[in-house]
């Protein structure tokens, strides 16, 4: 692999120092603002990580043509425990190869199945809804991250004439579906909500009564394994439903499983009622593997290079990734302190405070060195 002035070759080190490494890969637009304000907050608890920083993105696939080095993810696999990445979107680039090698190409090749999307409210006044309180909104989206239209299958047929036929495959195997699914029992048993009590119900979301091979198919590896579960309450929405009643009423869900692109639509309307796109968080997990986290937003051209975007988001993704490194303390630490700067204002204009980008980082920066 090239290399550039911050990308270095890691030489294998022994994992029993407890030091984790973690790749770090700002990407395009607001992800080179908010990524290095998650990592002076990920500094400031005195976490035993070395960050190491590369340049994939959209300015390098500009110059010199590179999506992902050769090697890139084995690399990533074997020399790094994490990777926290921005977000990858250029209007330069109009096909968007580089986000789909880059960001698709981490989920898929590195097989990270699924994609854990917490839905939580800080503050009653950052949810648009009326009445609705931070107890009122406390579920997670496991979206499955490696199938369904996402792998691009298909293709086009007389392109450009009037005769044009365009496909697109929902790919679902049965493997692919079982995991999430179980990954989705599992996560229930092991969590319970922020108020203390048990995770209780696991719903899962497709759209059967219309596509009926791949809904069938989750339909029946549902009921098979939510039969492994008697204690978990097993449930089921259509879509279109779902979205009703996550603004209707949010407080009846716990962990809302689907697959790869109702998961991505369901978890942008989900970051609304935490206070936008700039508060949601996210980790790409296969476990025991090397996994990567980043925030839900994407690149947001309009607002890059201003110093207004919202660092909460990636902030509290670099939590949930020092909590999968099993840092739980520093972990804590940061979302209390992103929590304190939402109650007392230290925010982003988005959220309704005053401060920029980099201040409102710092003053979590500050906060957690505090703690
Ligand atoms: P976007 O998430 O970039 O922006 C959507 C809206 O949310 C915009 O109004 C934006 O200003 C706002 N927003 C997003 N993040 C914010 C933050 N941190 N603080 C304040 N406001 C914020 O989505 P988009 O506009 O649909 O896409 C822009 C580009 O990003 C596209 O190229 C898209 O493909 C890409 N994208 C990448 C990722 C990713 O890499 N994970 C995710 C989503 C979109
Ligand atoms: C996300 C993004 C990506 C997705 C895009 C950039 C391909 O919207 O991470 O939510 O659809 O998964
Ligand atoms: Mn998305």
């Amino acid at each position: 692999m090239s290399s550039t002035k911050k990308e270095k070759k890691q030489a294998p080190s022994p994992r029993n120092e407890g030091k984790k490494r973690v790749a770090v890969i700002p990407g395009d637009g607001i992800g080179q603002e908010v990524i290095p304000q998650a990592v002076k907050v990920i500094q400031a608890t005195g976490a035993n990580v070395e960050l190491t920083e590369f340049d994939w993105g959209a300015d390098r696939y500009l110059r010199d043509g590179t999506t992902v080095p050769a090697d890139g993810f084995a690399m990533l696999a074997r020399d790094f425990d994490a990777i926290l990445v921005g977000a990858f979107g250029d209007p330069r680039v109009k096909t968007n190869i580089h986000a789909k090698e880059i960001l698709l190409g981490m989920r898929f090749k590195m097989d990270l199945y699924a994609n854990v999307r917490p839905v939580r409210l800080l503050d009653a006044a950052l949810c648009p809804l009326k009445g609705v309180e931070p107890k009122d909104v406390d579920f997670v989206v496991l979206r499955e991250n490696t199938e369904g239209v996402y792998t691009d299958a298909g293709g086009v047929f007389k392109g450009g004439t009037p005769d044009e036929i365009a496909t697109q495959e929902d790919i679902n195997t049965r493997k692919g579906v079982e995991r999430i699914i179980r990954y989705a029992f599992q996560y229930c048993e092991q969590h319970t909500k922020l108020d203390g009590s048990p995770c209780k119900t696991v719903l899962m979301c497709d759209k059967s009564n219309a596509m009926t091979h791949a809904g069938g198919l989750w339909q029946r590896v549902f009921k098979e394994v939510s039969g492994e579960y008697p204690h978990i309450t097993a449930q089921h929405m259509y879509v279109d439903a779902l979205c009703m009643q996550m603004v209707r009423d949010p407080r009846q869900f716990d962990v809302i499983v689907t697959n790869n692109m109702f998961g991505d639509i369901i978890t942008d309307l989900a970051a609304g009622l935490q206070g936008g796109l700039g508060m949601a968080a996210s980790g790409n997990i296969h476990p025991g593997r090397t996994s990567m986290f980043e925030p839900v937003h994407g690149s947001a051209p309009p607002i890059a290079g201003k110093n207004v975007a919202n660092p909460f988001g990636a902030i509290l993704t670099a939590a949930m990734m020092l909590r999968h490194l099993e840092f739980e303390k520093e972990a804590g630490k940061i979302e209390a302190a992103v929590l304190a700067a939402v109650r007392e204002k230290k925010t982003t204009q988005d959220i309704g405070g005053k401060l920029g980008t980099k201040e409102a980082a710092e003053w979590v920066a500050l906060r957690v060195g505090q703690g």
